[in-house]
């Protein structure tokens, strides 16, 4: 299977009921996760994945768990990984966040901040926003409230 055909079986998964499972005590995610490679896609699709364990971690550390168990083309960024650099800034649930402090959660979303231009996947160019409101734009490491789905 090419890698091109192994891209599109991902993309046309269909969901599954996941959704807080548990295996072995251990409660697990869903996650969706927004992907595009300019160099192989022609437009952005959502990657599902379940079965991910978010308790006690934080956002980071489940696409941590992701790219290493599940699909290592994944691509995001951490420098730092306590709260400073601002490198992991993503979108969780509809809430810009920074992954390495932001709690994760039973069903999670997880975009690139749509007013900077996307590198690939979740990496963004933090230098070129799209527009002059979101040059300061706010993050959080608070949790929001879970929501069903991650909608
Ligand atoms: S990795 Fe530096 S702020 Fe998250």
């Amino acid at each position: 299977m090419s890698i091109e055909d192994l891209a599109k079986s991902k993309r046309n998964a269909k969901p599954r009921e996941s959704d807080e499972a548990s295996a072995g005590g251990e409660k697990l995610a869903h996650v969706r996760i927004r992907r595009f490679d300019p160099e192989r896609d022609t437009e952005p699709y959502y990657q599902e994945f379940d079965g991910i364990p978010f308790e006690a971690r934080s956002v980071l550390e489940v696409l941590h768990t992701v790219y290493e168990e599940h699909d290592s083309s994944l691509a995001f960024r951490r420098l730092c990984t306590r709260g400073f650099c601002g490198s992991c800034f993503v979108v969780v649930n509809g809430e810009p966040v920074l992954s390495c402090q932001f709690p994760a959660l039973p069903y999670m979303t997880i975009e690139p901040h749509p007013k900077f231009p996307v590198i690939r996947d979740l990496v963004v160019d933090l230098e070129h926003p799209i527009d002059a409101e979101s040059e300061g734009a706010e993050v959080s490491s608070k949790a929001p409230a879970p929501t069903a789905g991650g909608r």
